[in-house]
């Protein structure tokens, strides 16, 4: 298994101040930015794009950034935002009409590729396209909003996805976003996932330090 990952979601930064959020909490612990785009049509809220991807980098940001694309159609903004400096880019399999394409889209202009599963969206074409797959986000709240509440049924699927990957003994990591905090990443960590997104958890805690330290002391517990 991989080493475990820490990506707070900037969705619950302070937008006005965004470079030295995101400095921040690099210097604070932060392994990979989680960087969630919304387009107000598949899902109900609008965010931020490649522009804001490309300022970061301009900003002086070198940590990954994991670029959460909530779009649809999906496939026209990605050379886009690998241009503008994502090292991720994952995207939701309704919305892209040939997924396989899709994956190999992100690839081909240098980034990693990723799909992401709703709380209600079978893992079934994962086997389909797993050699093209570099990360799996499972979804542990519907997508939109920051500060849900943890869907615990997202626990059985991040089992399933991990006996998944390890039958196909691959190296895909499995990313867990929504909800995530230090009282229950203990369990996300046991339950398979490698990786964990962090909105309000870490951005709403008044020492972003101290947030991600007790997340890794959790994990590893
Ligand atoms: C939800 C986003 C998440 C969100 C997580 O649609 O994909 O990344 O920002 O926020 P928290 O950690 O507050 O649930
Ligand atoms: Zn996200």
């Amino acid at each position: 298994m991989h080493n475990p990952l820490i990506a707070p979601s900037i969705l619950s930064a302070d937008f006005a101040r965004l470079g030295q959020e995101v400095e921040d909490v690099v210097n604070a612990g932060a392994d990979i930015i989680h960087f969630d785009v919304m387009d107000n049509h598949y899902v109900p809220n609008l965010t931020i794009g490649p522009l804001v991807c490309q300022a970061l980098r301009d900003y002086g940001i070198k940590a990954p950034i994991d670029v959460h694309l909530m779009v649809k159609p999906v496939d026209r903004i990605i050379p886009d935002f690998a241009a503008a400096g994502a090292d991720w880019i994952t995207f939701h399999p309704e919305a892209s009409e040939h997924i396989d394409r899709t994956l190999s889209l992100i690839r081909e202009h240098g980034a990693k590729a990723g799909l992401v599963f709703n709380p209600a969206t079978p893992l079934d074409c994962l086997r389909h396209v797993a050699d093209k797959v570099d990360m799996v986000l499972l979804m542990s709240v519907n997508p939109g909003f920051p500060a849900q509440k943890f869907i615990p049924s997202a626990l059985d699927k991040l089992r399933q996805a991990r006996q998944i990957i390890d039958e196909l003994n691959s190296d895909i990591r499995l990313e867990i976003d929504g909800g995530v905090k230090a009282e229950n990443i203990g369990e996300i960590a046991a339950a398979g996932a490698d990786t964990f997104v962090a909105g309000s958890a870490i951005f709403g805690a008044d020492d972003y330090g101290a947030a991600i330290k007790k997340m890794r002391e959790e994990i590893v517990a």
